[in-house]
């Protein structure tokens, strides 16, 4: 376990509910979640798709904005005691009142209560990435981003897209993308996690993002790492979810270590952990043994996470400050 303080970018609210809490709201609730959970208590699915259909019936017990309140104090209470001093959470309006305008901004409100009151206790800052859900198609993914723009400020930062990448292309969603690019919101998409490198050139070309969810598969192709390096265009990782999804079959095959070496952007999240048995110092330790990082290369990949980060220049400034090894 790494004594860095540690920045994560790549963080789905929803999958990171912890099992336990997830079961709590369904007794007070009444709402039965068969099929949802192992016996053991984890998450039960068998591969990606069943993954996407366990979370989305998890999310059936999030009724209202309380429940996000709740919810989101319990993911930053798991990221502080992970040394997480700086989160991006994907949330999705779909989840939040269906993309409702005025719904949305309560659930928003509530989440904000939430991170503000762990930023006091805990210390721990949080912002908001607003996605879309590729799966539920371009025109569901309009109101999502009405709600980002309507809602952009301190708390609300970026805009992206989640889902089933084998849905559609990513130019697809360029309508919702560039609705939030005016806006003012920064942009990321998942690509190359199941999509090879083809994928994310469309979302570097039709989306314009600057930072890629993944984005693994980029390996594969040379002038897209070429690409990548040179645009400074940075991946969000997350070797734990890889190899549990079976991207990647073991460790030893996530190419994170070749694509930094090749000069590309990197930094390290854990998407849905509990989800894939990992937390964020599980990931930096697996790296540790599989690629040999050492503490060099921990403070230089969060620090590529704090310069990446969709916050204003002033909370920039304090996470590079933290990431001096004088304030460590
Ligand atoms: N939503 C939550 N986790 C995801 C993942 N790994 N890929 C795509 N969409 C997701
Ligand atoms: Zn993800």
């Amino acid at each position: 376990m790494t004594d860095i303080p540690l920045i994560e970018l790549h963080l789905h609210l929803e999958g990171a509910a912890p099992p336990a809490f997830i079961r709590g709201l369904a007794q007070e609730k009444g709402i039965n979640l068969d099929g949802v959970f192992n016996e053991d208590g984890s998450y039960r699915f068998d591969d990606f798709v069943g993954f996407l259909r366990t979370y989305e019936a998890a999310t059936t017990v999030l009724t209202g904005p309380e429940e996000f309140r709740r919810l989101t104090l319990a993911v930053l209470e798991q990221s502080a005691a992970q040394g997480v001093i700086y989160t991006e959470a994907f949330v999705s309006p779909n989840f939040c009142g269906g993309g409702d305008l005025g719904a949305w901004r309560e659930y928003v409100a509530a989440m904000k209560e939430a991170a503000d009151q762990m930023e006091r206790d805990a210390g721990i800052i949080m912002r908001g990435i607003v996605t879309c859900i590729r799966h539920e198609g371009p025109d569901a993914a309009k109101p999502d981003a009405l709600c980002a723009a309507e809602t952009m400020g301190d708390f609300i930062t970026g805009f992206g897209m989640g889902g089933d990448e084998a849905v559609g292309v990513q130019g697809d969603y360029a309508y919702s993308f560039d609705m939030a690019r005016e806006a003012g919101l920064r942009l990321t998409t998942h690509a190359g996690e199941w999509g090879g490198a083809a994928s994310v050139w469309q979302a570097v070309r039709d989306l314009k993002v600057e930072r890629i969810g993944h984005g693994v598969q980029s390996i594969e192709d040379p002038a897209l790492v070429d690409h990548l390096a040179e645009h400074g265009i940075v991946l969000e990782v997350c070797p734990g979810s890889n190899v549990a999804l079976g991207v990647f079959p073991q460790w030893s095959q996530h190419p994170i270590e070749r694509l930094r070496e090749r000069g590309v952007p990197i930094t390290v999240s854990t998407d849905d952990p509990p989800f894939f048995h990992t937390e964020l110092t599980r990931e930096y330790d697996m790296l540790a043994d599989t690629f040999g990082w050492d503490e060099e290369v921990v403070r230089e990949v969060n620090k590529t996470a704090a310069k990446a980060a969709f916050c204003d220049a002033a909370t920039r400034e304090k996470l590079l400050k933290k990431l001096e090894p004088a304030d460590v």
